[in-house]
């Protein structure tokens, strides 16, 4: 047995309130109103399973209270005591659609005790299917954290071995989200460019360290190593739930619109949408960053860059949808002019123009170390 159900009874005649608790009182902790003001203010301190109010009390009616109550504890029962001729109370009550009972006076103590004990049936069912609803979305909650927490390892995976990529993913992701909302992406579609944005390069984990770290250019043999990372990528996260169209759009984030681009030459609109988006947001960023070859040619020039190639490498609708938010001084995507992530990342706090200072630390580093 759980803590005994608590019931307030609220009537205007004393007399009435010790009948109700003389018949009910010993199954249930009951809590005595005389009118409704003090039955409200009840409801305000204590919880309880159910509330039995007549109908007829000066200045409050029980209608009133029972409506009142609803707002302050929904899961609550009600239960209106009527008199015979308060018809129009019913209909309202009845109307109101809130009342589990009404109890005709003079009530039958046994017939009374039966309604509470099913009153209070259906409140236990209540309780415990909210419980479940409760249960369930936590546990889908957690599903969802894990898959998150899931793909954040896998980006730190790849920030572990080529420093500057984490950076660089999540930067992509933001500027991919801003040209999703500039063309209208639902939702969904927003939350997947997100993903696509943090994973396109995590199949460069399979790419090793001496072509990833190499300061010229890449021999054929190196390129086509290389050039093989989104097929990885796609693998990678093959075994992600609801990841099908993340899986496509990592897959085809270096095709180019002519056709010219890999892995497999698509061209025009056969190149998914997100991974057009993707394409640009990457080589924004590729150029607006220093690497070990060649230091960022600054948002002016890279803004340039992107409208010459586009229609050739670019879809132009993609390269015009990013500038938007680049903006005319190239600091609209500095500040807190983001979309917010879905994924909860703090998108935000990237800096462009801090991007792979951290990287060139390191190849420094590894150069004096003789590595
Ligand atoms: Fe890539």
């Amino acid at each position: 047995m759980g803590e005994r159900h608590k019931i307030l009874l609220i009537d205007d005649e004393p007399a009435n309130l010790r009948l109700l608790r003389r018949v009910l009182g010993s199954d249930y902790e009951t809590l005595l109103a005389e009118n409704g003001p003090e039955g409200v203010s009840i409801l305000g301190k204590e919880k309880v399973s159910l509330v039995i109010t007549d109908q007829r009390m000066p200045g409050m009616t029980g209608v009133q209270v029972l409506q009142e109550s609803l707002a302050i504890q929904p899961e609550a029962i009600r239960i209106l005591l009527t008199g015979y001729t308060d018809i129009q109370a019913l209909i309202d009550a009845i109307n109101s659609g809130h009342i589990y009972k009404y109890v005709q006076k003079p009530w039958d103590a046994e017939d009374l005790r039966l309604t509470v004990r099913r009153a209070i049936e259906a409140y236990e069912l209540k309780e415990q299917n909210d419980k479940l609803v409760i249960e369930l979305r936590q546990a889908l909650n957690q599903l969802e954290n894990v898959s998150i927490g899931t793909i954040i390892a896998l980006a730190n995976a790849l920030d572990a071995k080529c420093d500057y990529t984490s950076g660089h993913s999540l930067r992509v992701s933001r500027y991919a989200v801003c040209i999703g909302r500039n063309l209208g992406f639902s939702n969904e579609e927003m939350r997947d460019l997100e993903l696509t944005g943090i994973l396109h390069d995590i199949g460069k984990i399979g790419v090793p360290e001496s072509i990833l770290w190499k300061p010229g250019r890449l021999d054929p043999e190196e390129q086509k190593i290389m050039s093989h990372h989104p097929v990885r990528s796609a693998l990678m996260i093959e075994e992600i739930e609801h990841f099908e169209r993340v899986r496509l759009w990592v897959r085809h984030h270096h095709e180019h619109l002519d056709g010219s681009g890999y892995p497999d030459g698509l061209a025009g609109e056969k190149i998914p949408l997100g991974a057009r988006a993707v394409l640009v947001a990457d080589a924004y960023d590729a150029m607006t960053s220093d690497r070990p070859y060649r230091k960022s040619i600054g948002y002016e020039r890279a803004s340039q860059e992107l409208r010459k190639f586009a229609g050739r490498q670019f879809d132009p609708e993609m390269v015009e949808a990013l500038l938007k938010s680049v903006g005319d001084n190239g600091e609209g995507l500095i500040g807190g002019n983001i979309p917010p992530s879905f994924l909860g990342l703090t998108l935000g706090s990237i800096d462009p123009l801090q991007s792979g200072k951290q990287y060139l630390a390191e190849s420094a580093r590894k150069a004096q170390a003789g590595q």
